[in-house]
């Protein structure tokens, strides 16, 4: 796909079913289709700073992570930012987790083990397994997304875009945890109403591992290689993806390539997390931006051939998302050229 803001041409704009990978359409246009004067409703493109999004369980060593966006699939968004261990261990019921470590390590005990993330690392941990987590410097930044359907790695061959062998690292049983004391359980609902058990003891405490697969595992984003079309790009291609492929993602870090082209995308909804430069996506340069574009608005995005680079990744959803009070509170809306703030935000 070429740079459709080159001026001997006019814009092109393109229609798509089923994210990347269905029917389309091409039109042009003769004025930039992104741009709009103002919007209200809660199907708006917006943006936020995790920085500036202050997760409940900073302060609150008690609570959940803060929920940022909800939908009727059951897909939702969080963030988390601890500073100290959970007091609790959750157990997810109706869906499987993927945590994105934005910042800090974090070590994460569950009912298959443990392992210890980095920055950059997504870990998966499937509906049902127990689990907490704890910083082990002075804090950490996740970002969460749970899928109702089950996650798996499903890049587009068994070797190429992710070397399992080498990359893929698995909870381990061990070191010991004691059996412990009392231990408050919370089964985590989409719903929000959760159910808290208080358990004789430490659920997470095992012995050993009796079977070969372990369900939760970690992959650092810069080890998931980006694909593209050369010389012009092309869309990018998934590396999870749910049972029902309502939830894919993405590597969406700079690669040589085209500028998207301005688009609609009939199907999806469009998350893409700006991790870190050095070079700046667009109109994103802190780190830790979350961008939405809501299924069926139109937009651009930035340039991902930046020679600085940055590292990025996108959650295409096919449910419809809602942010919350809190989030649309701690968050701007956004342009949908290079996914700035909108020139109206703040008004
Ligand atoms: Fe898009």
């Amino acid at each position: 796909m070429t740079d459709e803001t080159n001026d001997e041409a006019p814009p092109v704009q393109l229609w798509t079913r089923d994210g990347f990978m269905g029917a389309h359409s091409v039109v042009t246009r003769s004025t930039y289709a992104p741009d709009y004067v103002s919007v209200q409703g809660p199907h708006a493109p917006r943006r936020a700073v995790l920085d500036r999004l202050t997760p409940d369980d900073w302060d609150d060593a008690q609570a959940l992570p803060t929920i940022v966006a909800t939908s009727r699939l059951g897909v939702r968004l969080l963030v988390s930012g601890r500073r100290k261990p959970m007091p609790y261990v959750v157990r997810n019921v109706e869906a499987d987790e993927i945590h994105f470590i934005q910042s800090g390590t974090v070590r994460f005990e569950t009912d298959v083990g443990s392992l210890t993330a980095e920055e950059g690392d997504f870990v998966c941990i499937p509906k049902a397994i127990a689990y907490r987590y704890q910083p082990t410097g002075e804090a950490m930044r996740s970002v969460i997304v749970e899928s109702p359907s089950a996650l798996k790695l499903t890049p587009p061959a068994p070797t190429g875009m992710i070397n399992v062998a080498r990359d893929v690292t698995y909870a381990k049983v061990g070191p010991d945890i004691p059996a412990g004391g009392p231990t408050k359980l919370v089964l985590k609902c989409a719903d929000g109403e959760n159910t808290v058990f208080t358990m004789p003891h430490d659920p997470l405490s095992l012995g050993v591992q009796l079977s070969e697969s372990v369900p939760v595992w970690k992959i650092n984003l810069c080890k998931i290689q980006v694909l593209t079309y050369l010389p012009e790009g092309g869309p990018p291609s998934q590396f999870l993806s749910s049972g029902t492929g309502d939830v894919l993602m993405f590597n969406l870090s700079s690669r040589t390539s085209g500028r998207p082209p301005i688009h609609i995308n009939a199907d999806f909804d469009e998350v893409i997390c700006y991790v870190r430069g050095p070079g700046a996506w667009g109109g994103c340069s802190d780190p830790g931006t979350l961008t939405w574009v809501p299924k069926g608005v139109i937009h651009h995005g930035p340039s991902e051939d930046v020679p600085e680079t940055y590292q990025a990744w996108l959650l295409e959803t096919r449910a419809t998302l809602r942010w919350t009070p809190k989030a649309i509170a701690a968050s701007q809306l956004m342009e949908t050229g290079e996914y700035g703030p909108h020139p109206s935000a703040g008004k």
